[in-house]
């Protein structure tokens, strides 16, 4: 039995992405790449508002991650961490040879634009890393009164990660000035996983060539290089990458602010539906992800026999991460999801606490 998928992603994917994937195959050499790549890259600098270079990686978003401290970090990296991912970004950046600290804040907190501040008044960094929407624990931290702290440190390159955010509200990567903005698919893109896609500015592309050790499947300047003849540095998912030409254009169709007019609503109801059923609300007010509700268990359930009972009813439903497992549970309302979708988790939850 496919179980509907409620977890922070992969999400559902609609059957005519699905059936895009299925687009009889093509060689990355050849004209016809060429053109879906130009396509799919312009269309997604509309979506970003950047006329910044868009490149495509195949790979999950952590490729790229890693990619982009390996090109931008030529001194010392300040990783911002409040969740599983953040903290990861920090270990990968070390792993890869980099001088850098981990600026921790409890998970359940957001990143401050006083403490991006306050972190890079020391003079001590040249790069920066964050996440915008962390998806362990559910937390937004404000990624526009951020931005515009970062402009006060022109010498500093920022490497945002919008894996759980992009497309479902407006993030305008170009005026905010991010040097480097990553995200993958499997989100709110709402496709399957295995593309990732990053942004570089001028100065990040000016900083990537004077860092040594950029190895080469992740090299922004091959990356740069391929993309002036419309192609990637090796072998492409272009089959993903057909259906990620489909998912523009539906999101177009749609129109960029009812899609996000209707990640709000979904994520209002879901937090409206978790309190009036005595759970709390992990992240505090302001700072509350609009792709997933985390919820505290303060209503004492057994999450790990829900999840199961969920399970067998044909949902995938997610008990908390890591070190929040049974604590917390999440719900994603992203990508293709509608209010009716969410209405139906919590509804088929309801149903499963009253025979409980
Ligand atoms: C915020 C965030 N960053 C990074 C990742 C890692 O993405 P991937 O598994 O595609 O490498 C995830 C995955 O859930 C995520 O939510």
């Amino acid at each position: 039995m496919h179980k509907k998928l409620f977890i922070p992603g992969p999400v559902e994917v609609a059957p005519e992405i699905l059936k895009a994937m299925g687009t009889p195959m093509i060689g990355h050499r050849m004209p016809e790449y060429a053109k879906l790549h130009k396509g799919v890259t312009d269309k997604l600098k509309q979506l970003l508002a950047t006329q910044d270079r868009v490149f495509l990686s195949t790979s999950s978003a952590f490729g790229a991650m890693e990619g982009a401290v390996r090109n931008l970090v030529a001194k010392r990296c300040a990783n911002f961490c409040n969740g599983a991912f953040s903290d990861k970004w920090h270990n990968v950046t070390v792993s890869c040879g980099k001088e850098a600290d981990a600026i921790k804040v409890p998970w359940g907190e957001a990143i401050t634009p006083e403490l991006v501040d306050a972190t890079l008044a020391t003079g001590k960094y040249d790069a920066i890393t964050l996440i915008h929407n962390e998806t362990s624990t559910g937390v937004m931290s404000p990624l526009p009164e951020i931005a515009q702290v970062l402009k006060k440190y022109p010498d500093v390159v920022s490497i945002i990660d919008t894996v759980s955010s992009m497309s479902a509200l407006n993030i305008p990567v170009g005026e905010l000035g991010i040097d480097c903005c990553v995200f993958g698919v499997q989100k709110a893109f709402a496709l399957p996983p295995g593309l990732a896609v990053f942004t570089a500015t001028p100065k990040a592309l000016e900083r990537a060539k004077g860092v040594p050790g950029r190895g080469y499947y992740f090299d922004f300047l091959e990356f740069a290089a391929a993309d002036e003849k419309d192609n990637t540095p090796s072998t492409p998912c272009i089959s993903l990458i057909y259906a990620m030409d489909l998912q523009l254009d539906r999101m177009f169709t749609e129109g960029l602010e009812n899609r996000w007019r209707r990640h709000q609503e979904m994520a209002q109801f879901v937090r409206a539906w978790a309190t009036e059923r005595g759970f709390g609300l992990f992240p505090a007010e302001g700072y509350r992800s609009v792709t997933l509700t985390c919820a505290t268990n303060d209503a004492g359930v057994d999450l790990a026999q829900l999840k199961k009972a969920l399970g067998e009813k044909g949902y995938a439903f997610d008990d908390g991460y890591g070190k929040l497992k049974g604590k917390t549970f999440r719900v994603a309302h992203m990508g293709d999801m509608t209010l009716e979708d969410v209405k139906e988790i919590t509804g088929a939850i309801e149903t499963v606490l009253k025979q409980q």
